[in-house]
């Protein structure tokens, strides 16, 4: 059985008044216990307060993004080791505004992947196409190629401690979801791709889907065989829809 997660990516938003609320929501309405792992990946700034916030509960806490190096003189950079010393067990790599803003290439993904893991941070890999190479009929070339460079790099035994999101770009703080069907369908192809490397491997490993998953939206895609929870943006900010969506798993 793989534990669902819902992951939340507050991305660049959120000051501590606001954040300190969210999360104070967030405790009040998780009431009751849930299946789910519940993950909030605030900005790098916000992580010391939401730490101290989450003290005694099940939830973890997530970076955005990692510099490769450890320390040294990268201006503006957050390293793995920080992370870990302000209480992160998970971060994200190569999500798709990374990608396509600050030039994070498959391979600096595979990269950052690596290095997390080397902390002993559980990577969040987001994989996805935009609209034009859906239309194109590339969806699984391009998922297959953000796949293939990080399996370059630490090889199929990386997945053992991973996690994946698939987020198709045009589905990303666009309201448009992809079909449970559509992603069901991502998620069985890279679960497929892994299962040729290592059978174990590819069934332990939890796929997440992103791309506008609100509460009325998220029970259906969580149906779906091999849909094991979502990361959640723009909801992820409002404490009773990201609730909803947790418990909806
Ligand atoms: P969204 O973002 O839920 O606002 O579409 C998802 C993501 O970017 O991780």
């Amino acid at each position: 059985m793989r534990q669902p997660i819902v992951a939340g990516n507050w991305k660049m938003n959120g000051d501590r008044a606001q954040s300190s609320k969210l999360v104070n929501d967030i405790k009040n309405a998780l009431d009751t216990p849930i299946q789910a792992q519940v993950v909030l990946c605030p900005p790098h700034i916000l992580i010391p307060l939401v730490h101290e916030q989450i003290q005694g509960t099940n939830i973890s806490l997530g970076g955005q993004n990692l510099d490769v190096h450890d320390e040294g003189a990268f201006t503006g950079e957050v390293s793995g080791p920080m992370l870990v010393d302000f209480g992160c067990n998970y971060c994200i790599v190569g999500h798709s505004e990374r990608r396509a803003y600050y030039a994070d290439t498959n391979e600096l993904v595979a990269e950052k992947f690596a290095v997390a893991q080397k902390h002993g941070l559980i990577p969040i890999l987001c994989v996805g196409e935009t609209l034009e190479q859906r239309e194109k009929g590339m969806t699984e070339p391009v998922v297959d190629a953000q796949l293939d460079a990080v399996l370059g790099r630490v090889s199929i035994s990386g997945f053992k401690q991973a996690v994946i999101a698939y987020e198709p770009v045009w589905a990303i703080g666009t309201g448009k979801t992809a079909t449970p069907e559509q992603a069901q369908q991502v998620h069985a192809h890279i679960r497929e791709k892994l299962a040729a490397l290592d059978a174990e491997v590819a069934s332990n490993v939890r796929i997440l889907y992103g791309g506008s998953v609100k509460a009325d939206n998220a029970a259906s895609l969580f149906s779906k065989a091999d849909i094991d929870g979502g990361l959640i943006g723009g909801a992820s900010l409002e404490a009773t829809q990201f609730v909803k969506i947790c418990q909806s798993c």
